[in-house]
């Protein structure tokens, strides 16, 4: 063998590795990103914390413009923290975010308008439904106005339905009724004339789920209100992505004339006995259930990494009917799952691993656009 053909191979070999072994490569390395390579199909998102907002992160603040083409606050558009007392709103970071966006030409998803959770107190403790109707009004009116025009979408109304698609026995459903979501959609709509309007919602591609999502989408339009798309959030497990509900998910959704978005995807790889998003539900930390706190195994990474790549190939199979997928953080390090539904735990779910390098599965995601198939790794 020449040297030149000795170089090759070994570079060829650390591309199939997924360039974990012979050389450190960082993000700012590489010449693709996951935004250019996917830009003719759909948006690449990633939920940030305000300290990346604040560009405080070194590390954050060079992959995200890099890497992504949409954002979307983790946290601080929630009521809890842009809405703290009844005549009080705190906009600084949510002002900072949709200033983010501008200035890196990035899309910024609101997050979110209407959810029983992470509600301030003044929310919490309300006992008549008519301080409950004008906190809902006042709140959707006030926030999605300020940012119509400056942000592209708003998840109007998060996790609304329960595991079997009736509506989730929360205080917006106990103090105003059935008809709730359509109405935070008519305030939204009235408030935020230019700005895309979605339901939000975790294990929606399930069939159960989805039937429920279903029928408050057609129920939004059967009042001739907008409603511009479905936002699946994607919090899946490794080994265990429901491929085929998605597929049909993003068929059904579709066929209701909406925009299908992946909005808070990551895929979890420590034990968890149950499946969703609840952030209400707890479980005990135990060592058992924390098993990888020195690094993930290699046969765990590369199932990530298949999962991944698979359910891109799947996404760009319906690249028409997909508007965003949009991951649920940046890095490994900075991912809720660490501390949710378990506190303090390791967990990988994500395509940048600590130190904010490319894992395995960002190899493969990108590799899709990239390498023809018969050079891709099989599996
Ligand atoms: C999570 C955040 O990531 C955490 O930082 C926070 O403590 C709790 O909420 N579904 C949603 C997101 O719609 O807003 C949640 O985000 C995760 C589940």
């Amino acid at each position: 063998m020449s040297k030149r053909n000795f170089i090759l191979a070994i570079i060829t070999v650390g591309l199939m590795t997924g360039c974990t072994s012979t050389k450190k490569i960082t993000s700012s390395s590489t010449t693709a990103s996951l935004k250019d390579v996917y830009k003719n199909d759909f948006l690449i998102g990633a939920a940030l914390s305000s300290q990346q907002i604040e560009e405080k992160e070194p590390n954050a603040a060079e992959l995200v413009p890099k890497e992504f083409n949409a954002i979307t606050p983790e946290n601080i558009m929630k009521a809890e923290i842009i809405h703290p007392e009844w005549d009080r709103y705190n906009f600084d970071l949510a002002d900072k975010i949709a200033a983010y966006g501008k200035k890196y030409n990035m899309k910024v998803n609101g997050h979110t308008l209407i959810w029983h959770s992470q509600l301030p107190a003044f929310v919490r403790n309300m006992k008549d439904a008519d301080s409950v109707r004008q906190f809902f009004t006042d709140h959707i009116t006030t926030v999605a106005s300020r940012y119509d025009g400056k942000i592209t979408s708003w998840d109007v109304v998060n996790e609304a339905l329960e595991e079997d698609g009736s509506m989730r026995k929360s205080i917006f459903l106990t103090k105003l009724g059935d008809d709730y979501v359509t109405e935070a959609f008519r305030l939204a709509q009235k408030a935020a004339p230019n700005t895309e309007l979605f339901y939000n919602d975790y294990n929606i591609e399930q069939p159960k789920k989805r039937a429920g999502a279903i029928s408050i989408i057609k129920k939004i339009q059967a009042a001739g209100v907008r409603i511009d798309g479905v936002g699946i959030q994607g919090h899946w497990h490794v080994g265990r992505v429901p491929f085929k509900d998605i597929e049909e998910s993003i068929l059904e959704y579709s066929a209701l004339g909406i925009k299908v978005a992946f909005t808070e995807l990551d895929i979890e790889v420590l034990p968890r006995n149950f499946q969703g998003a609840d952030i209400s539900q707890r479980v005990a930390s135990n060592p058992e259930l924390n098993p990888y706190t020195n690094g993930l195994p290699d046969s765990v990474q590369q199932q990530l990494a298949m999962d991944y790549e698979n359910l891109f190939k799947l996404f760009l199979k319906h690249k028409d009917k997909i508007d965003r997928v949009t991951f649920w953080g940046v890095n490994d390090g900075q991912s809720w799952l660490n501390g949710w539904p378990v506190r303090g735990r390791t967990n990988y779910p994500l395509l940048f691993d600590r130190q904010f390098k490319p894992k395995p599965a960002y190899y493969r995601v990108i590799g899709l656009k990239t390498k023809p198939s018969e050079d891709r790794k099989p599996f």
